[in-house]
């Protein structure tokens, strides 16, 4: 399946598409994950993309779009995968479009979570991240590691995004209203959106998600 998460910062993307891209046997593929990656190994992709992500805008299409690309060639994606944060605005949903044209391929489905604004604000404050893979997730609160402050998965150290301080949220919030939305009637138009809830357990939500995928 091919297949493209939408929804709020905090809204659970990440989390979602841990578990269904397991259920669903196909790679994960977060933007946002390659950035910090970048970040962390010091590349010139990293240092480009990091002013941008500190003020909570998006990092410039000439960016984004190339690196998506070059993941979803990588041989795990033949077959499928799940988009978790790209596309990001109409541009890079048409550049979407011609790269699976040229395959000879389509999407499945766009999945959009759903998330009242001050969930999303909840979720956010209480997030950690674990330092060697920013796709360990964690909450003080709702997803609590064994040990405070340790990864349950690799033993890394935990802490908050830089990206999730107060003003940074308000604005990527204001981004994701005034460019992202907008994909959501895009894709409309050509019959693919699946609306759900990410109210509730984080395993309810990825039942509702399964179920909305028609699996
Ligand atoms: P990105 O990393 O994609 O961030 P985002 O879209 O803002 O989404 P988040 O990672 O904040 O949230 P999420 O929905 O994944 O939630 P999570 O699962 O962590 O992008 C960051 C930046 O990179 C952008 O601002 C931009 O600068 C740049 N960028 C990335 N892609 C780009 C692109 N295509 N174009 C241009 N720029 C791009 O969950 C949040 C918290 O809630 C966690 O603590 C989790 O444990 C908890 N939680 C999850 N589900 C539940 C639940 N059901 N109940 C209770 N708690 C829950
Ligand atoms: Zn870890």
């Amino acid at each position: 399946m091919r297949i493209v998460l939408v929804g709020p910062p905090g809204a659970g993307k990440g989390t979602q598409a841990a578990y269904l891209a397991q259920n669903l046997s196909i790679p994960h593929i977060s933007t946002g994950d390659l950035f910090r990656a970048n970040i962390s190994k010091g590349t010139d992709l990293g240092k480009q993309a990091k002013s941008y992500m500190d003020a909570g805008h998006l990092v410039p299409d000439e960016v984004t779009i190339g690196m998506a690309k070059d993941r979803m060639e990588q041989p795990d994606a033949e077959n499928g995968f799940l988009l978790d944060g790209f596309p990001r605005n109409v541009s890079q949903a048409e550049a979407l479009d011609v790269a699976l044209k040229g395959d000879d391929v389509k999407l499945d489905a766009v999945l959009d979570l759903e998330v009242p604004e001050d969930e999303v604000v909840k979720r956010i404050a209480g997030r950690r991240i674990c330092r060697n893979d920013s796709a360990h997730v964690f909450h003080v609160a709702y997803k609590q590691p064994k040990a405070e402050g340790v990864c349950d998965v690799c033993g890394g150290e935990l802490y908050q995004r830089d990206d999730d301080k107060e003003e940074t949220v308000r604005k990527r919030l204001e981004v994701y209203h005034t460019q992202t939305e907008p994909i959501i009637d895009y894709y409309r138009e050509q019959g693919l959106v699946v609306t759900i809830s990410a109210l509730g357990k984080v395993e309810e939500v990825t039942a509702r998600a399964m179920e909305a995928l028609g699996r």
